[in-house]
């Protein structure tokens, strides 16, 4: 850790400490994959929906002089709901491979960045019982917020690759009903937790841990 945990006088925050660049490769492109990922799920059930785009074909056949059915216009607006599932499956391939590089960044990162080395270091100044006992207690809270994260985050690339391998593997396409419904609702844990982070970091870059944000992106060294 850089500057962060002072404790002698002045208060520094704990929150301000070193990101390998790994970490902050890792953590930019998680974003990037999985905003990415949730416009895809926007789009098909906004702009892309097949129920209510196939009014849209039948009428536009109609004024063409062509006539089809309500199963028939479905069919073809599925073709474009059908591409973006295309799409969110190999983004949610990409996070899958994100998802295993963090765990191989968690292994080779400098010994004083990993997880259990942040956390066995801020416990131990915890029990100082000093006038930053709160604060510490609040990285402690945060950190196992990440894990608890990373946990909802494996449920959901396992029930997304059970999905995607469906029409290939008997067994899961037997329990593709609840495959889906934990991947569905497990979206809205990540939907939850991505809304708390940001409201959070903001929060924190404007209050006690002034830096960051920019520390992600330059690792405070
Ligand atoms: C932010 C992350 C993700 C969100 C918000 C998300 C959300 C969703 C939603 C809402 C569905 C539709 C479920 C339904 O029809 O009831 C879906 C389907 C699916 N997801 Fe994800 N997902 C995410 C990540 C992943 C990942 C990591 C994979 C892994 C490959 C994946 C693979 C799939 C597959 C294969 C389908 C079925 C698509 C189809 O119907 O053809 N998703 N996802
Ligand atoms: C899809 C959106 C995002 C996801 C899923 C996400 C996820 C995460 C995760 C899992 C961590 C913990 C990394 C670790 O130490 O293991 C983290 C840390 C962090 N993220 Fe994000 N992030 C997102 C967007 C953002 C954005 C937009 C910002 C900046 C405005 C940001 C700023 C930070 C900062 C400053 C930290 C370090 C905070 C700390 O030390 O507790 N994140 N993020």
């Amino acid at each position: 850790m850089a500057q962060n945990i002072n404790q002698e006088g002045s208060y520094s925050s704990p929150f301000l400490q070193d990101h390998s660049t790994a970490i902050r490769i890792w953590h930019w492109l998680t974003f990037l994959v999985i905003s990415a990922l949730m416009i895809t799920v926007l789009l098909n059930s906004t702009l892309l929906n097949a129920r209510k785009n196939s009014l849209m074909v039948q009428d536009k056949l109609k004024e063409k002089g062509v006539i089809i059915t309500q199963e028939q216009a479905i069919a073809v607006s599925r073709e474009y709901t059908e591409k973006t599932w295309g799409i969110h499956k190999i983004l949610g391939m990409g996070l899958t491979i994100l998802l295993i590089s963090r765990i191989l960044i968690e292994l080779t990162q400098p010994g004083e960045e990993k997880l259990k080395a942040r956390f066995r270091k801020v416990t131990g100044l915890y029990k100082l019982n000093d006038k930053n006992k709160a604060e510490y207690y609040h990285y402690l809270m945060v950190k196992r917020l990440y894990l608890l994260f990373y946990g909802f985050l494996l449920v959901l690339v396992l029930t997304g690759v059970g999905l995607a391998l469906g029409h290939e593997v008997a067994f899961l396409g037997k329990i593709h009903r609840m495959l889906k419904r934990v991947h569905s609702f497990d979206q809205y844990v990540v939907y939850a937790f991505v809304l708390f982070h940001l409201f959070n970091v903001i929060l924190a870059d404007n209050g006690k841990s002034k830096g960051i944000v920019s520390g992600m992106i330059n690792g405070n060294k």
